[in-house]
């Protein structure tokens, strides 16, 4: 039923890093809805150069446009510092737009572990992640996820601050596996819990809106943690393991 009010924005008013979330606005107030944005985007956020290049980056090699919104990488940079954070993990790298708002934001000692699947995107992140000076904080895993983070289980590794961001129908299970990674008071970030609108239409019974619906109903029931989504870009998690 919520499908109908979805009506997809011209791309030419879009942020160029938009997620779906930007796509989607709703019935009566969508241009309000996308001046709020643009709003707070001139006010809010600086982006460096390394930052700004990006987008034309992932262009040039052909990678998608799935960084994540400018406001979005503001709020998680902003977040780290709010919570002292020394060490972050990230879930899905691309062209490391996420990652440099997040690392520029930890402390001289702080560091950033992003696992990454394709070795491609890997190496294009690690170039930026050098360009903004990073490079000492920031380490790329490459390989599957799920692998990765049975791995640095293993080790008895722990993260102050998790991100997620790649392949959705896997949230539920990156969800699980960030907890048993976390310590109490840890922070859990994670994109897309709207899936562009799909997940509010309960007609929509493919796979990721599926799992994002889980994954949501996991944020908000599950007793080791405490949580919320804030409603900007495409819909961010923000969790706190008790
Ligand atoms: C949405 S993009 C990440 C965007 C990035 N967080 C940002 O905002 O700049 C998702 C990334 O996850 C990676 N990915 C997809 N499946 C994965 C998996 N199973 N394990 C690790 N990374 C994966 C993709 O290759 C892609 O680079």
């Amino acid at each position: 039923m919520f499908a109908k009010w979805l009506i997809q924005l011209p791309r030419s008013i879009r942020n160029n890093r938009s997620n779906l979330s930007n796509d989607l606005k709703f019935e009566g107030e969508g241009d309000n809805q996308m001046q709020k944005v643009e709003y707070i985007r001139k006010l809010f956020v600086k982006e460096n150069d390394v930052l700004r290049s990006i987008e034309d980056g992932l262009a040039q090699r052909g990678f998608p446009q799935i960084s994540v919104p400018s406001e979005v990488g503001k709020t998680l940079s902003l977040l780290v510092k709010i919570t002292g954070a020394k060490h972050i993990l990230e879930i899905g790298a691309l062209g490391g737009y996420s990652t440099i708002w997040l690392a520029e934001a930890l402390p001289e000692d702080g560091t950033l572990t992003s696992l990454e699947l394709k070795q491609e995107h890997a190496d294009f992140a690690m170039e930026n992640v050098r360009k903004a000076g990073l490079a000492e904080k920031v380490t790329f895993l490459v390989g599957d996820a799920s692998k990765t983070l049975t791995t640095l289980k293993d080790t008895g590794r722990k993260f102050d601050f998790f991100f997620i961001d790649a392949d959705k129908p896997n949230y539920v299970h990156y969800l699980e596996k960030s907890i048993q990674l976390a310590h109490s008071g840890s922070v859990i970030t994670l994109d897309n819990l709207f899936h562009g609108g799909r997940v509010l239409d309960e007609s929509d019974q493919n796979p990721a809106p599926n799992a994002l619906r889980q994954v949501n109903q996991m944020l908000a029931s599950d007793p080791r943690l405490e949580s919320m989504i804030l409603p900007i870009g495409d819909g961010v998690g923000l969790a706190r393991v008790k």
